[in-house]
């Protein structure tokens, strides 16, 4: 089976690190390059992190730094208080792996991405695991050429509810103009919106977290250990035993779409961002499958509502720790 030519577009973050472990263990993808974007943290702590993650994996992938403010500028992520992300002070939670800056490019992420849409067009796939800055950039540099992107794999948005504000996911809050200048692309390429009405109905419980720690070797230990950062605040915040590895989502969505149902896969619907005032970032969808919504535009994403936890907990360990995989059927799920 050809291998599936992927990028992946990070700000990596406790649940980006799951997510490109996991497309860096898939087969069935050629993880063409990783570029980053600020967004849990910094750029540069961003990007010393998928130096990290890149260096554990052994991935023979580079590393391509992005944008580190959003499209308007007037959201420097690198004045975040850094403390206060929730993924913790250097995006990993306690957390620190050791950078392979050997991997880390000097072309900027907007350049890979255009010059490998080029070199392969109706080829590559994005998987956008931050905000859409780059993407953005990458359209309004060279619009023509991003039409020839294969598909876009988003984690981001939420119909029914938001977790930066009650309305807004953090992706498309933090550049809702970017969000929106890559959904105007969704009437020329594919883009799967996986929000949080599908990642939030996904958990990992507490007895995963240990069996990650103690069955799944070093790596496993590491995610475990990142995660411990978060339980805290799922359980403060939301009453959550357990954590949400959001980005993985998208990730195993992309790898396998058949995880979620396909009524809960509502296709070519419009999607428009919000993005400025109190509702800034909220993705608005037309979900009705019969028109009952006034029609407001153009078809422009896929967007995912629901999936199947067990199967994706398992999907995740299968891939990931196939060894452990027989031990965890029998004693956790
Ligand atoms: O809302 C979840 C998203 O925001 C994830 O990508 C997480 O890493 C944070 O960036
Ligand atoms: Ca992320």
């Amino acid at each position: 089976m050809e291998k599936r030519k992927v990028i992946i577009d990070t700000d990596p973050g406790i649940d980006d690190t799951y997510a490109i472990v996991a497309a860096l263990s898939y087969k069935g993808f050629d993880v063409l390059g990783i570029t980053v974007v600020a967004g849990n943290v910094g750029l540069d702590n961003c990007v010393v992190n998928a130096l990290g993650v890149v260096n554990l994996m052994n991935a023979d992938c580079f590393v391509y730094p992005g944008a580190q403010t959003s499209l308007n500028q007037l959201d420097n992520f690198e004045t975040y208080d850094l403390k206060t992300s929730v993924h913790g002070e250097g995006g990993l939670g306690s957390v620190t792996l050791t950078p392979d800056f050997s991997k880390r490019s000097e072309t900027h992420a907007v350049d890979f991405i255009l010059e490998t849409v080029k070199e392969n067009p109706g080829e590559v796939e994005i998987i956008t695991l931050g905000p859409l800055t780059n993407i953005a950039l990458a359209i309004r540099k060279d619009k023509e050429t991003m039409k020839k992107v294969k598909k876009i794999w988003s984690m981001g948005g939420g119909v029914r509810f938001g977790n930066r504000t009650p309305v807004a996911e953090f992706n498309y809050w933090a550049d809702p103009e970017a969000a929106k200048e890559t959904y105007a692309l969704g009437e020329d390429i594919e883009i799967n919106m996986i929000g949080l009405d599908v990642t939030q109905q996904t958990r990992f419980t507490l007895d995963d977290l240990f069996f990650l720690q103690t069955e799944c070797g070093e790596l496993g230990a590491l995610l475990s250990e990142m995660s411990n950062h978060y339980t805290k605040i799922y359980w403060d915040s939301l009453r959550i035993t357990g954590v949400v590895v959001h980005d993985l989502v998208a990730v195993m969505l992309a790898i396998d779409p058949s995880l979620s149902n396909e009524d809960d896969i509502f296709n070519r619907v419009n999607l428009s961002i919000e993005h400025e005032g109190m509702c800034r970032g909220q993705t608005v969808v037309q979900l009705s499958p019969n028109g009952m919504y006034e029609d407001a535009g153009p078809k422009n994403a896929n967007v995912y509502m629901g999936i199947d936890n067990t199967a994706f907990r398992k999907a995740f360990i299968k891939l990931c720790f196939p060894k452990a995989y027989p031990m965890y059927i029998k004693y956790i799920l």
